[in-house]
């Protein structure tokens, strides 16, 4: 099959080069040309485990190629992706679909018309519900309605797992209801067969919604276990037995049960915004979703909070040394990653903050220009007060502990992603603090 992916960020490059190596030929178009110049140069404009040898390898098969051309793109092409950008629209929080239209309303002057061509328009970008209905709608102010059907796909990738959760999905979901259209996506999808792949085939509203309720219920749970960790700390629990303990439980499962500073990336925050606006639209109460949005926002402000109260009130003049920048590990993903509402309060509150990550630096600069930053996080953690691990990159997990403590001011360290143990840390002499742990448990004699 032939594929056109527009938009090729996180997701239409990653889905691009997967479908090019699932052997289908794949133009991937932006309309960034230093991006389309990066990746034709041989270079990845973003870091994502796996991606430059994927890329190298279909580019040299001649399945993939890169263009700003969607003219030349489109020729003959079987299946075009629309793979752009819904971020929050500033201010309300709907999802801004501009970029969708926009790119809708350029496929839509591209589209072939003679008498058996046929192409599939496939949203891929994660839209309200009836987005696909606007999509057809401006397609059929250009072209014939037997030209061609527009489809859902949402896409369930993980950036830092991206290419995995691609190839290895838990499942496709595919909306519409038009034979000649099901039997395209079934051949692009065709590969998967051999895993067996559930591919759920519905409507296309109810897929584009199976999105929004999928991210929802996932930013949900991790809210859930937030607030679990709150109340543990405030009645002497342990937050990390409380969510193996329910996790064990088949009927709740264990994934997205870590206590952590909130939940933060290019897609929970904005789209659980923007599923409360369908709502509200709608005049239907989520009073779930709406409280979880609340629950998290607070949630990263309060982390600056912990943070100071960890060091004894007074953070003014004290050097911090922010271990992780990122929104989570594997990415340089910056968007809505809790240290960038953590970062300011520090900073508001005195504190000089010299932080490290190994591989969102130059991202995070552009939203924090005003830190220092380190090449080594040893460098970073030398002469600090306090060590805060705020993303918990694996080179995090095994740090030569008697060497932080020998490079730290203080002894220390704020660990809010609970990669440490409390009682050891405790022994080593360190002052720790973590999430959804009494402050020092009543059974620890160290
Ligand atoms: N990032 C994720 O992990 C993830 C996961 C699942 C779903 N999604 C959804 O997928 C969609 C894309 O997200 P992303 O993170 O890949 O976005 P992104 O911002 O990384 O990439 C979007 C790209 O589209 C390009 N673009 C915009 N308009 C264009 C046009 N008319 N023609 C050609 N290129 C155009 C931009 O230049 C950019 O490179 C969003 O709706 C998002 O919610 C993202």
């Amino acid at each position: 099959m032939k594929v056109t992916m527009v938009g090729t960020g996180y997701v239409g490059l990653v889905s691009g080069v997967c479908f090019a190596d699932f052997g289908h030929e794949v133009v991937c178009v932006d309309k960034d040309p230093a991006k389309i110049d990066t990746l034709n140069a041989g270079g990845v404009p973003i870091y994502e485990p796996g991606l430059e040898d994927l890329i190298a390898k279909n580019v040299k098969a001649g399945r993939l190629s890169f263009t700003t051309d969607l003219k030349t793109a489109m020729q003959g092409t079987d299946a075009v992706f629309i793979a752009v950008g819904t971020p929050s629209r500033r201010g309300d929080g709907y999802a801004d679909l501009s970029y969708v239209y926009a790119a809708a309303e350029e496929i839509a002057g591209l589209i072939p018309t003679g008498d058996n061509s046929f192409t599939v328009v496939v949203n891929k970008s994660t839209v309200p519900v009836g987005t696909g209905d606007e999509v057809e709608r401006i397609m059929a102010e250009h072209v014939s309605r037997a030209a061609f059907e527009v489809v859902s796909n949402p896409e369930f990738l993980r950036e830092g797992a991206a290419i995995d959760d691609f190839k290895r999905p838990d499942r496709v979901v595919v909306g519409t209801k038009d034979s000649r259209a099901e039997a395209v996506m079934r051949e692009l999808y065709r590969p998967l067969y051999l895993n067996e792949t559930p591919i759920v085939f519905t409507e296309r509203r109810t897929s584009e919604l199976i999105k929004y309720a999928a991210n929802a219920f996932l930013a949900t749970k991790i809210t859930f276990i937030n607030e679990m960790a709150d109340l543990c700390e405030a009645v002497g629990a342990n937050v990390q037995e409380v969510a193996r303990g329910i996790g064990l439980d088949k009927r709740i499962g264990n994934k997205f049960l870590h206590a952590g500073p909130g939940y933060g990336g290019s897609c929970f925050p904005k789209d659980t915004l923007a599923l409360a606006r369908t709502a509200e639209e709608a005049n239907v109460s989520l009073s779930i979703v709406s409280s979880v949005i609340d629950a998290n926002e607070a949630r990263k402000r309060r982390m600056a909070n912990k943070i100071v109260a960890a060091l004894g009130g007074d953070v003014h003049g004290l050097r911090i040394c922010i271990l992780g920048l990122a929104f989570k590990p594997n990415t340089d993903d910056m968007r809505d990653a809790p240290s960038l509402t953590i970062i300011p309060r520090l900073v508001d509150k005195g504190a000089e903050i010299v932080a490290y990550d190994p591989e969102a630096m130059e991202e995070a600069k552009k939203h924090l220009p005003d830190i220092a930053y380190t090449d080594c996080p040893y460098a970073a953690i030398d002469g600090a007060d306090a060590v805060v691990i705020v993303t918990e990159w694996d080179e995090f997990r095994a740090f030569d502990m008697r060497r932080v403590k020998e490079l730290l001011n203080a002894p220390n360290v704020i660990d809010l992603r609970n990669i440490y143990r409390g009682k050891q840390m405790r022994a080593l002499g360190f002052s720790y603090t973590n999430i959804g742990y009494p402050a020092v448990p009543a059974n620890e004699s160290a």
